[in-house]
């Protein structure tokens, strides 16, 4: 591969939710839900970063990497309607003064996937939670704002939809809810329309707010996709669409998040089609398929773009490196197109606690030991943090790394 050099300014960094890493979030509906038997292991302490997040930005740091992406947990800073944490919040503004002090620049997040519990049973589904959340940002922005680069409102309003209210794998746990999903889908993005004008009133025009989304790549599976139109319309419309075409262009960057493709049928999403190498998720690895989502985006909402997750399950560290090599050499692609790509922050700085499916999934640039909490960059975190520092992909780079299945590369020829 040729050297690959990105624009003056590209944001490199890493992204970590609250939730995963904390600890102890137990105010919070996902808490609740462990506690009654949900997901396969309790998040206990996580990663201990409620009190170790120096080391987080530590690692950050030592990596290389130029923004910190981390999000607030409603459920800590207000545990109880009404009543807040101001201690709580104090820690979160203290933690982004340090990282902008040890020279990163800083996203918050201001919904990932969690609620306070008090939400109710079914979040999101009322416009009173819309109302409940504009106060909660109405207070949390003018404490941290000193110490914030960029907002982001929202985190993948249509993961959390489908798994709450369609799979049933994640809190509430409601199976086929079509229309509760429906109506989340419209709080969600009332929510993140409410935020952004708060924001801008509290901060004026100039402040940066945009919003996450994971974005689906719907394409005819190579076996039996030629009459896959029906479905790669259904996915696109659920994936993107529907949420998207409403607020997608109602924010000053879309983050865009891609982790694998969707080969369509005629019934269904083809997981068994093709052979490509897979994470230890079993999840397909198709790097072209964030070229693809970034040239939609921007095709259809004309907004600068930040990747702001794509990432791997890799406990043994044999595919990441090659994985973000391929990933970024389509996003440089899309940005030579002429898309205004700002940034790429992989997913995630650490290992995590990875929702339904616990601690196993490793998705860290930087290994977590659940024993000792000890942080340690992998060689796949180095290489990442060698082309942030760099600002580009050395010819060469990487060459000698292969997917798990002996795949060479997955970049675009040149
Ligand atoms: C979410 C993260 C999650 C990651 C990997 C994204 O959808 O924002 O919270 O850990 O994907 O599954």
């Amino acid at each position: 591969m040729p050297d690959l050099v990105f624009p003056d300014g590209f944001m490199w960094g890493a992204s970590t939710s609250a939730y995963q890493i904390e600890g102890g979030n137990e105010h919070a509906d996902w808490w609740a839900w462990e506690l009654a038997g949900g997901g396969t292991e309790p998040s206990g302490a996580a990663c201990d970063s409620w009190s170790r997040w120096r080391d987080d930005i530590d690692a950050a740091v030592e990596l290389g990497l130029s923004v910190h992406r981390i999000s607030i947990e409603w459920s800590r800073i207000e545990p109880e309607p009404g009543v807040i944490d101001e201690q709580a919040l104090a820690c979160y503004a203290e933690m982004l003064a340090e990282a902008r002090a040890r020279g990163l620049s800083t996203m918050v997040v201001l919904w990932h996937f969690t609620n306070p519990r008090w939400l109710g049973t079914r979040p999101w589904t009322e416009a009173a939670h819309v109302d409940a959340f504009e106060q909660h940002v109405l207070r949390v922005v003018p404490v941290l704002a000193p110490h914030v680069d960029h907002w982001a409102t929202i985190n993948e309003g249509n993961t959390y939809a489908w798994h709450g209210y369609i799979t049933g794998d994640w809190p509430p746990g409601l199976q086929n809810a079509w229309p509760s999903a429906r109506r989340v889908y419209r709080f969600l993005g009332d929510a993140h329309l409410r935020a952004r004008a708060a924001i801008k009133e509290l901060l004026g025009e100039e402040a940066s707010v945009g919003l996450t989304h994971v974005l689906a790549w719907p394409h005819p599976a190579e076996r039996g996709g030629a009459l896959s139109g029906v479905t790669q319309w259904w996915w696109r419309l659920i994936g993107n669409d529907l949420f998207l075409d409403r607020v997608g262009a109602e924010t000053d960057w879309l983050g865009v998040q891609y982790y694998y493709d969707s080969p369509c049928r005629t019934f269904g999403v083809a997981l068994d089609d093709g052979d490509p190498p897979r994470t230890d998720m079993g999840w397909r690895i198709c790097p072209e398929g964030l070229y693809q989502v970034v040239k939609t985006a921007w095709a259809r909402y004309g907004v600068p773009i930040i990747v702001t997750e794509n990432g791997l399950a890799d406990a043994a560290d044999l595919q990441r490196g090659r994985f973000i090599i391929d990933h970024l050499a389509w996003v440089h692609r899309a940005i030579e197109e002429g898309v205004d790509v700002r940034g790429y922050l992989h997913w995630s700085l650490l290992d995590n606690y990875e929702w339904a499916h616990g601690f196993a999934p490793r998705f860290g640039l930087v290994e977590v030991d659940y024993t000792t909490f000890a942080r340690t960059p992998r060689e796949s975190g180095r290489l990442f943090g060698r082309i942030a520092r760099e600002n580009r992909i050395a010819e060469g780079l990487g060459s000698e790394l292969r997917y798990a299945d002996g795949t060479p590369s997955r970049a675009p020829s040149r």
